[in-house]
């Protein structure tokens, strides 16, 4: 993937192995892994209990693919109502395909052509989703945007994270058929909500008939329901991607019984062949193994309160090194995720968070802390906990951002 090529150090470390937190290069190099797969791992690498599913699927019983459902896709189902409140659910392999076909649903549910994101968002490669606001506050394609198909205004309307005046202006012109956000930013450092934005958004959303689609493929970290069910948030779909396979590619959307009701009004859509919803790998049987054995023995309550009290930890530990040594940074979290930015206060929108980034800084906190034995996500500054990830492996990190600001304080006022 052209992306991998991009880590810091003009090269990327090449895999050798992977357990828990721990990453081996084939230089033999090991690494304690905060990166963890940009959220994809933070069940850790190879959990056992996965692993075993895994193998009993492919090993034992066979069938990896055969578009046949399994008692598997039920219980998964069911602990997805569970954790998360909505009672429907249809599985994918990525979180992009979950959103694109989460919005063509809302877009046969309202009869309306747009969808509202945020400035700086990101939910995988869906078209509609790249957009900034551009003058006058239309849709315009974000730099670097490869082969837009049509104009972005065309499909999107955009608003900045916390304006919720701004998110009213757009969705009162009444075309707009769903709000696509992250409970929290996390693609454009962490941006999280201020009190009241998502009580605004569900108000906005249900006022002006769009319907409110929650991505919570990186927002998982905030516990074992999500951002959705540790904030309260009451969303009409929601996507979720990544992490909940283990590793296997996985993906769902969730919808509630409303949105059921609306797609029931429409016969005339192909839900189920051709009609543009769906994969001929989608819900296949190994995934959704993966994702029952993840789910029911890996990334359980017990675990997330583990990982939430390391991030807290690595949290308090960066907001030590930043208040000790005056440098004008932020760090913000959510649940088990944590991520440093070059600016303070901490942004609250996702075109202020931009702004702010620095790869140059990047470059060199990446560089540093890998040359020592630790990775964060490439792009930018993050670190996730997984269930193996230890208080030790928190504090090394501390240490060494400790000595890598140091070092950088002392060269610029040199
Ligand atoms: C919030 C969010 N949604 C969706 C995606 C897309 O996930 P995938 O690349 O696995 O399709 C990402 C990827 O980073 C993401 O951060």
């Amino acid at each position: 993937m052209t992306w991998m090529a991009k880590w810091s150090g003009g090269f990327p470390l090449y895999l050798d192995r992977a357990r828990g937190n721990r990453v081996w290069d084939v230089d033999g190099h090991e690494y304690v892994d905060f990166a963890l797969g940009d959220t994809a791992a933070m069940a850790g690498h190879s959990p056992e209990p996965t692993v075993q599913a895994i193998d009993a699927r492919i090993a034992g019983s066979g069938g990896l693919t055969t578009m046949l459902p399994t008692a598997d896709a039920e219980w998964v189902a069911g602990e997805l109502h569970r954790r998360f409140g909505l009672p429907l659910w249809s599985f994918t392999l990525t979180a992009t395909d979950a959103n694109r076909w989460a919005l063509r649903l809302a877009r046969l549910a309202t009869g309306r052509p747009k969808v509202l994101t945020f400035a700086y968002s990101y939910h995988g490669s869906v078209d509609e989703a790249f957009a900034v606001p551009g003058p006058d506050g239309v849709a315009v394609a974000r730099a670097g945007n490869v082969g837009p198909p049509v104009p972005l205004d065309l499909t999107t309307r955009v608003a900045e994270f916390n304006d919720l005046a701004g998110v009213e202006a757009q969705l009162a012109v009444g075309d707009v058929a769903a709000v696509l956000t992250e409970p929290a930013l996390t693609n454009i450092g962490i941006v999280l909500p201020e009190p009241g934005f998502h009580q605004g958004l569900r108000e906005l959303a249900t006022r002006y008939g769009a319907l409110l689609i929650i991505d919570e493929t990186h927002t998982f970290s905030a516990g074992a329901g999500g951002a959705t069910g540790a904030w309260g948030l009451r969303p009409d779909m929601l996507v979720i991607g990544k992490s909940i396979g283990g590793g296997v590619p996985s993906g769902a959307y969730g919808i509630t019984t409303d949105v059921a009701r609306l797609l029931a009004a429409h016969p005339e859509a192909d839900l189920v062949d051709v009609g543009g919803i769906g994969g001929t790998l989608a819900g296949n049987a190994l995934s959704v193994a993966a994702m029952r054995a993840t789910l029911e023995q890996v990334l359980t309550e017990q675990a997330f309160a583990g990982m939430i009290a390391r991030a807290t930890r690595f949290t308090a530990g960066v907001r030590g090194v930043v208040e000790g040594t005056g440098i004008p940074w932020s760090v913000a979290q959510v649940g088990a995720r944590s991520e440093y930015r070059f600016t303070a206060p901490a942004p609250r929108t996702g075109s202020a968070s931009a702004a702010a980034a620095d790869e140059g800084l990047d470059e060199y906190l990446h560089l540093y802390l890998a040359n020592r034995g630790i990775l964060i996500t490439p792009f930018h500054n993050m670190a996730l906990m997984c269930p193996a990830t230890s208080d030790e492996d928190v504090d090394l990190h501390t240490r060494l951002f400790s000595d890598a600001v140091g070092e950088l304080v002392a060269g610029t006022t040199r």
